[in-house]
């Protein structure tokens, strides 16, 4: 036997499966998904067929002329969950299992009607990156096994659904009071990139192949903030090759959403936080449509590889911002992005193996591991690349690279070869080595300069210094410029400085969450008391990991904003995703150690 990711207990001697047919009832009253997979294996097989399930309860497995095929569970990990291990009669070319899904599956959360901005109708949805899609249906989930998939989907008749596939029609009342949408999904894609959402959705056409979905409360101005899309796509396309999966929608999630955006393919899933209304939080549409090459066409292998995904598509991120928005925006967005980078050396430290680019994760969570270092160090690493070629043979090394191993799943040392080969001596000269095999950064990491960037690190400087500079140094600024002078402040400013700062910048009422949640952390952190209620309103209404991280740390600075952390989280604990409450409790844990030392 011979397993080939740490996450799986896919058997590399086992058939693949090529195609799921998914039959699912949703049910929000016991908050489950009841109904039945059928896995279709790439040829008829006999023996033992190991899947992956984790919370998964299993009523019966059989195969295509009806027959049982028995099955028994491994032991349970707490990372992998169970393995389900089926013996397979000779000849078995389908397999349907029965099942049901738990209200605790970790790919799911479910909503009250209170808890949706219509407050009328339940919502859930699902994220199955990185290992989660074993919570919703008993697969090989490593992204070595592609599949395409169709799903019958029933839902309340009041609600619609969506998915990361293609719409293949509605069907009435399958039970009573019920809808049940069809979906069909003709290209494989690797089981994290399996979704659904459901919910009271509208939509807004933003292009002939693009739109948006959200509750009607939102679709409105979703559309407005989402109107350059068509602009991107067409960009993305000059720059790494054709659109290969038909549409590009996107849906808003609830705030709870624990991330900015995943890239579901055909429906990018977002948190409303990238609605600022002005359109200036859109570089994560960047990025999640760039996974459309970058991740979904050529995928990570398995979690060790994660800097395939994110790396690459964080520096085509930038590429789309530059050719749209020029390349003072895009070098705003590497100065922030370096300050992510440095953050999560510091958390982990410069030694750390999870600082690495190709990590070795058996036995680790890969949420445990989740870090801006495959993200900004990776695109580092992909910069140099391209300083050294220049940016036309690196244009053109990026397009051969994504056509010849579209719809593949691949490792490091699988690019690393076909570097070698298409732009020989690359790696060596930027010392790939050390980029991917070492922890910390490397000393030749490439240098992001611009004139406006200093200014701005000039004026966080001397504001710190005591030196105010005037409102309107400062207010004519755009989001991208004040983040980079917000960032560049000391985390603890004195009552004085933050009074002029609110009063001067208005930043406890910003629309925009990255300015807003950066303004709140330094404030919470001096204990600055009037942004206290401002915290807990965001803190009760964001699930995003990426902010609660930082409010949550800065509270746990002074003994008065430690006990406010401990009673926001009280109050909002239950409507958090469970992703999001291991977040917070393991920043709090941190908490008790400050006060001992
Ligand atoms: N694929 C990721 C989100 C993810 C990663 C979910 C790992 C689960 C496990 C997505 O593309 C992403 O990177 N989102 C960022 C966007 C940002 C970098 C623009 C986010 O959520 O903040
Ligand atoms: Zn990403």
């Amino acid at each position: 036997m011979a397993t080939i990711d740490p996450h799986s207990h896919y058997d590399t001697d086992q058939p693949r499966t090529r195609h799921l047919r998914l039959n699912w009832f949703v049910d929000f009253e016991n908050r489950q998904i009841n109904g039945s997979v059928t896995l279709e294996l790439e040829k008829p097989s006999a023996g033992f067929f190991d899947l992956d399930t984790k919370a998964l309860a299993i009523r019966s497995a059989y195969g295509q002329n009806g027959e049982d095929i028995p099955f028994e569970f491994g032991g349970e990990d707490p990372i992998l969950g169970r393995r389900l291990r089926l013996d397979l009669p000779e000849g078995t070319a389908l397999i349907t299992i029965d099942y049901t899904t738990s209200s605790e599956a970790v790919a799911l959360q479910w909503f009250e009607p209170e808890l949706t901005l219509g407050k009328r109708h339940p919502f859930m949805y699902s994220q199955c990156q990185a290992i989660h899609a074993r919570t919703i249906v008993p697969c090989q989930d490593t992204p070595r096994v592609r599949v395409s998939y169709n799903a019958a989907v029933t839902v309340p008749e009041k609600l619609a659904a969506v998915m990361s596939a293609g719409p293949a029609g509605i069907l009435p009342e399958r039970g009573p009071g019920t809808r049940t949408f069809l979906f069909h999904m003709p290209q494989p894609v690797p089981p994290y990139l399996f979704a659904i959402a459901v919910g009271d959705l509208q939509s807004r056409d933003l292009s002939p192949r693009a739109r948006v979905w959200a509750e009607p409360g939102m679709v409105n101005k979703a559309a407005y903030e989402f109107g350059e899309v068509e602009q991107m796509i067409a960009t993305a396309e000059r720059l790494f090759g054709p659109y290969e999966w038909d549409r590009y929608d996107m849906l808003v999630l609830p705030p709870a959403f624990p991330y900015g955006g995943m890239e579901n393919p055909r429906m990018t899933f977002l948190t409303p936080t990238v609605i600022a209304g002005d359109r200036s939080l859109v570089d994560v549409i960047a990025h999640e449509l760039a996974h459309s090459w970058t991740g979904n066409l050529v995928t990570n292998a398995s979690m060790d590889h994660f800097w395939l995904n994110e790396g690459f598509t964080t520096w085509a991120e930038r590429r789309i911002l530059d050719a749209i928005h020029g390349e003072k925006a895009s070098a705003l967005r590497w100065a922030i992005g370096q300050k992510a980078l440095d953050e999560s050396v510091a958390r982990f430290g410069s030694d750390s193996p999870l600082t690495k680019l190709r990590t070795d994760l058996k036995g680790v969570d890969p949420d445990e591991a989740f870090s801006s270092i495959p993200y900004e160090k990776g695109a580092r690493f992909v910069t140099l690349l391209e300083r050294h070629a220049g940016r036309e043979r690196f244009d053109r090394f990026m397009r051969a690279y994504i056509n010849a191993f579209r719809f593949t799943s691949i490792t490091t040392e699988e690019f690393l070869a076909f570097l070698e080969q298409e732009l020989p001596g690359a790696a060596a000269a930027v010392n790939a080595d050390a980029w991917l095999y070492r922890p910390g950064m490397p000393a030749n990491a490439p240098i992001f300069k611009s004139e406006q960037l200093d200014e701005l690190v000039a004026a966080a400087e001397a504001f710190a210094a005591g030196e105010l500079p005037s409102p309107q140094q400062l207010a004519n600024r755009d989001s991208s410029e004040l983040l980079v002078f917000l960032q560049s402040l000391p985390r603890r400013l004195d009552r004085a400085s933050l009074d002029w700062l609110d009063q001067n910048l208005g930043l406890t009422r910003r629309g925009n969450y990255e300015i807003l949640v950066e303004w709140l952390t330094i404030a919470a952190g001096s204990d600055y008391e009037p942004v206290f209620e401002r915290v807990r309103e965001v803190l009760l209404e964001v699930g995003r990991m990426k902010y609660l991280r930082p409010l949550y740390s800065a509270l746990g600075k002074q003994a008065r904003t430690r006990a406010l952390a401990r009673e926001i989280y009280l109050q909002g604990k239950a409507n958090y995703h469970s992703l999001s409450r291991r977040v917070i409790e393991s920043v709090m844990e941190k908490y008790s150690e400050e006060v001992n030392s």
